[in-house]
């Protein structure tokens, strides 16, 4: 097979996170940007980097890279590149675009640039006129920064956060992305309890769960890549039975997920059913004064609510200060708070271990982290 280059793209603050994920599936050469970690691979990685990836939000092939200040440059370099390895005659391949800080500025003007380039390029190889596009889709980006082109096809279709378990959602859900990448940061091991006091939709506690049974969050939804004559329908299959095979039954997980509004818990229990990881989270409606646990060196992984809204602001602060005093009970336990309010450690009462800047959405927020004491090694062995 040959060499190619593919690019996950990440939120904000998750590119390092992506970054392990990609080294984790055996990928080297990796480069880290802003919004990006770019890796070489082959075309198998196609299907592994989009079925195995947690806190990825999409995966592209890059195309190319080139500076560009005229339309005509934008035109020559793009018909440049070899489109037909991976276009088919009947491919279909709309092209959508962003420019920053570019000479290039009008993003439609880019796009119809590349759109018309692509289809010249094709023409010549395919020795047609004129395309139907009705095959499968390569949904391309002309990204624009500082007058660099990059140009790229989707890999993934539907962002990666839809892994198919939560069709339903209460409010405020957190991107199932960034519910993993809290999971891992925290370096919770299934061998230890995890508690979400303000599960919600259950996110949380349902990528936890999958992390601990090695479940591929990708298994259960398809890629808009499973068509492309480039990437054989054997490599998929392959992917996808070793993912299966994967899948750890042996598991003794413990996680107890509960929330104050039943109609939450309904919900988060339907979705860990749909996720396959209902034998291991204990759902329960309570408030989260009512945590119990009389196990030791746990976690607590949780998303509060952050009183955006007007009049709600006085109610989360009495909220966190009483998260203070219920969670200083787990005195062997390490916490993990995700909030965008900015006096949350003056209220919770307690300095943080280690705190990360990341955004849940538009909303910028930060990640807490109280470590607990590390167990006596006979408890949980070398870690
Ligand atoms: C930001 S949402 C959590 C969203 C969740 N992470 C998800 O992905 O769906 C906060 C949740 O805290 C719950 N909540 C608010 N106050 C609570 C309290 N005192 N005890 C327990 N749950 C509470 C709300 O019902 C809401 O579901």
């Amino acid at each position: 097979m040959e060499k190619i280059q593919l690019i996950a793209t990440a939120t904000f603050g998750l590119e390092e996170m992506v970054k392990l994920e990609v080294k984790k599936l055996g990928y080297e050469e990796i480069t880290v940007e802003n919004g990006r970690v770019t890796f070489n691979a082959d075309e198998g990685a196609i299907p592994k980097a989009n079925l195995w990836l947690r806190t990825a939000d999409r995966v592209l092939v890059k195309m190319g890279e080139f500076e560009a200040r005229t339309f005509d440059e934008l035109f020559e370099k793009t018909k440049a590149l070899p489109w037909e390895q991976w276009i088919p005659e009947n491919g279909k391949f709309p092209v959508t675009g962003k420019s920053v800080k570019s000479t290039l500025f009008s993003v439609s003007d880019c796009q119809a640039i590349v759109k018309k380039a692509i289809v010249e390029r094709l023409k010549q190889n395919y020795e047609v006129e004129w395309f139907s596009e009705e095959g499968p889709e390569f949904p391309i980006e002309v990204a624009l920064l500082k007058d660099v082109v990059t140009l790229t096809i989707d890999t993934s279709g539907v962002g990666l956060h839809k892994r198919g378990y939560r069709e339903k959602a209460n409010e405020a859900p957190l991107k199932e992305t960034l519910a993993a990448a809290m999971v891992l940061i925290s370096r919770w091991r299934e061998d230890r309890v995890l508690i979400d006091p303000f599960c919600g939709s259950g996110t949380i506690a349902i990528e936890a769960a999958m992390i601990g049974k090695n479940i591929a969050p990708g298994l259960e939804r398809s890629f808009v890549s499973e068509g492309w004559p480039r990437v054989p329908e054997a490599l998929w299959k392959e992917a996808r039975v070793e993912a299966l095979k994967a899948i750890r039954q042996d598991t003794d997980i413990q996680i107890y997920a509960s929330d104050a509004d039943p109609k939450a818990i309904k919900t988060a229990e339907e979705n860990a059913y749909q996720a396959n990881v209902d034998d291991c989270i204990t759902f329960a409606v309570q408030d989260m004064a009512r945590i119990r646990s009389d196990k030791k060196y746990g976690y607590i992984i949780c998303n509060p609510p952050y009183g955006e809204r007007l009049g709600e602001q006085k109610e989360v602060e009495d909220l966190y200060k009483r998260m203070g005093q219920v969670f200083s009970k787990f005195d062997t336990w390490s916490v993990y708070v995700i909030t965008s309010h900015e006096e949350f450690e003056r209220l919770y009462g307690k300095k943080t271990s280690k705190k990360r800047k990341l955004f849940n959405g538009r909303i910028k927020v930060d990640y807490y982290q109280f470590f607990g004491p590390k167990p006596p090694k006979e408890l949980f062995g070398n870690l």
